[in-house]
């Protein structure tokens, strides 16, 4: 597969000693960008031309697309306001890989997008060696670094969400295939990761306390401005809910009893006909579920996955417990008491995704990146075994609808002090 131009690379070799260059210079830029891209090329290299171009469902992208989105995500909001001279690679590609933004026109309807078989992977490659090169030269030359390196820089993290994508979204489309295929066989769960508190078992949090970003370093405009919260006195489980934990709900009637579950849950059940996590099978009485590496037995003492909001709900509901707010989770999670906060699963949380007391969207069109979704969805913590690493934070909120399941997401309990 054609790689994009890595310029640092070319520069300094992979192994050559390298200093560290100082965060927000020329060269921290560079590098910065440089690996976010490479970083994405590797995600995508184990796939075949026709497995980039297949979109299993409306809300999974093919792999391609999300190749390309990024890219033009850069040219538009990048090289055409900072690079008069720019080229653009082709004009008909911003109606393709635009996503959302309808300040910056119109676009491809996005359950179509596996519809895109041109360009092919190997223009798409080139569309994105084209633009490597222009962004590099921007770094390289601008005498705006103050305007450009924040672009640069929520290109680089708007990447790294679309590299998670790539995997939970070929990971959908493996799973409709009926001969399990493997897109890492050396794929094994993460490692358990405990939190560093002392204190034992889990940890009461109550009073006022602050969360969101101080703004101090990046931030996604949804995570500010940062305020102050009241928790009832409340305990986090240090532990994430195991398929065990599943199993034992699932054995009590747990998808079959609907005074377990909210309206909107339940309807859901019953229309996708749910008995079980998503991407679980039953084969010869014992369960098994599709995961990166294929298709594995499903081991009682890891944690659960592809759950949706509704099922984490009545999960809680049925073993006397809630989910954790999002502001209760943040509060546990900085005092390192949680195990698996992150790198694991995402945490579904009973907040609603909703803005943040004084929220302002950021100006312009990446305004639009956030704040026009703050409705109907409901808010994970955390991270994933699928989240690139450096994009976890304390302060980050994730969101989707509350029947998605194709996310790697699972849930940890809370219980208030009566
Ligand atoms: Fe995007």
């Amino acid at each position: 597969m054609p790689r994009p131009a890595l310029r640092l690379q070319e520069l300094h070799g992979e192994n050559a000693p390298v200093a560290e260059p100082t965060r927000g210079s020329r060269r921290f830029w560079l590098k910065a960008f440089a690996a976010v891209r490479a970083e994405t090329e590797r995600r995508a290299a184990p796939l075949s031309t026709e497995d980039q171009v297949v979109q299993s469902m409306p809300e999974a992208s093919p792999a391609k697309w999300h190749r390309a989105h990024v890219t033009w995500f850069f040219e538009q909001f990048l090289l055409r306001p900072f690079t008069p001279s720019y080229r653009t690679f082709d004009e008909r590609f911003a109606f393709l890989f635009n996503s959302y933004y309808v300040a910056a026109g119109p676009r491809q309807a996005r359950p179509q997008r596996g519809l895109i078989t041109r360009p092919g992977v190997a223009e798409t490659a080139s569309y994105r060696a084209h633009v490597d090169a222009a962004v590099a030269a921007l770094i390289e030359t601008t005498a705006n670094g103050e305007a450009v390196f924040p672009i640069v820089e929520i290109g680089v993290h708007h990447e790294q969400q679309h590299q998670e994508l790539m995997l939970t979204d070929i990971l959908h489309a493996f799973a409709q295939n009926a001969t399990h295929p493997v897109y890492d066989a050396n794929w094994q769960w993460p490692e358990s990761v405990s939190g560093a508190s002392t204190e034992a078992g889990d940890t009461l949090v109550a009073g006022i306390h602050m969360i969101g970003h101080d703004g101090q370093s990046f931030s996604f405009d949804n995570e500010r401005p940062a305020h102050q919260v009241l928790l009832q006195p409340v305990r986090l489980s240090r532990a994430l809910v195991t398929n065990g934990e599943w199993l034992e709900f699932m054995a009590d009637g747990g998808y079959t009893t609907s005074g377990l579950w909210l309206s909107d849950g339940w309807a859901t059940v019953e229309a996708q006909g749910w008995e079980a996590p998503g991407y679980w099978r039953h084969v010869d009485g014992a369960w098994f579920t599709m995961t990166l590496g294929g298709l594995r037995a499903v081991d009682p003492a890891l944690p659960v996955c592809h759950v949706s909001y509704y099922e984490a709900d009545a999960f809680a509901r049925w073993a006397g417990k809630h989910l954790p707010s999002e502001a209760e989770w943040e509060v546990a999670a900085k005092a390192e008491a949680l195990d698996d906060a992150f790198g694991t699963v995402w945490q579904w949380m009973r907040s609603a995704y909703s803005p943040y007391p004084g929220y302002v969207a950021e100006e312009g069109a990446l305004g639009e990146y956030n704040g026009k979704f703050m409705i109907n969805q409901m808010v994970l913590r955390g991270s994933s075994l699928a989240t690139p690493a450096g994009h976890s934070r304390h302060t980050y909120r994730n969101f989707f609808y509350p029947s998605a399941r194709w996310q790697f997401s699972g849930l940890r309990l809370a219980e208030f002090e009566r």
